[in-house]
């Protein structure tokens, strides 16, 4: 894995966003995975400024979002439907047809978690897929214990997630405890990942994924056996690794850097 540590939020969001828009310039109808949650909205508003600006045209690139929560109303404004069409679609003014999210209102789950599969099957596969990273190592929501070869299916929410996510709503009892997501299997069959984190409260989870073993119970790990993962954080998130000299020295040198810097 590479390993960016970076000055703040504002810095994690350019250089992520940076991928995806030197993606999508050379084949603009890349499927990107989108995470919900804090972490990526930097990444969503450096990319918005330069849709704004013109750099950038979002019209062809295909959307999968990570995950849905069961149970929840579409309109709802903390259902991953409402957010990414809220964060993403319209501000990056993407096809709305090119966009999905796991149907976490279909009468039969199990069904549905096989249709969101085989339409990323249908897009060719996701080219960059973006994650964020829970308190308890969780990607996607794919939580402590989940199969490193799971699929799109059913899972229940942590405790720990919960009470994460209750801030999103106005008290932990509306949280819901069902969601649809994408499986670690379908995660590491991205051709990139980028896992973006921020602040103190991810260190113990960024240390573990990155410098710990690969194991079940700290999902964020299976991204070590990836050809192609970036792990963006900032100084607080990257506060417990042990190898941050040589990761700052890797990238300093990045014989890329230095030539895209000089482009
Ligand atoms: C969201 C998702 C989750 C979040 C994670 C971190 O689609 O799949 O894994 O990325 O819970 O959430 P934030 O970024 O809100 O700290």
């Amino acid at each position: 894995m590479e390993i960016v540590i970076c000055e703040d939020a504002a810095e994690i969001g350019r250089i992520a966003a940076s991928k995806i828009i030197d993606l999508v310039r050379r084949k603009p109808t890349a499927a990107i995975g989108l995470a919900t949650g804090s972490s990526p909205l930097g990444i969503y508003a450096e990319l918005a400024h330069a849709v704004a600006r013109g750099e950038l045209d979002m019209s062809r690139a295909h959307g999968f979002a990570l995950d849905e929560y069961v149970g929840i109303e579409l309109e709802h404004p903390q259902s991953y439907y409402s957010v990414i069409h809220r964060e993403v679609v319209e501000r990056l003014s993407m096809d709305p047809a090119r966009v999905h999210v796991p149907d976490g209102r279909a009468a039969d789950l199990h069904s549905a978690c096989e249709a969101y599969e085989e339409a990323i099957e249908q897009a060719g596969g996701v080219d960059l897929q973006i994650v964020g990273i829970g308190s308890n190592g969780h990607i996607g929501f794919n939580e402590p214990t989940s199969s490193f070869g799971s699929r799109t299916r059913v899972k229940a929410l942590a405790p720990q997630t919960r009470a994460d996510n209750a801030r999103f709503f106005d008290s932990l009892d509306q949280v819901p405890t069902l969601c649809l997501t994408q499986g670690l299997g379908t995660i590491m069959d991205a051709r990139e990942v980028v896992l973006v984190a921020q602040g103190e409260h991810k260190a113990d989870a960024i240390a573990a994924a990155v410098e710990g073993p690969m194991a079940a119970v700290m999902p964020a790990s299976v991204l070590q056996g990836h050809r192609y993962a970036t792990v963006i954080i900032d100084e607080a998130a990257a506060s417990k690794l042990q190898y941050t000299e040589y990761y700052r020295h890797a990238w300093n040198t990045k014989p890329e850097r230095a030539v895209s810097a000089a482009v």
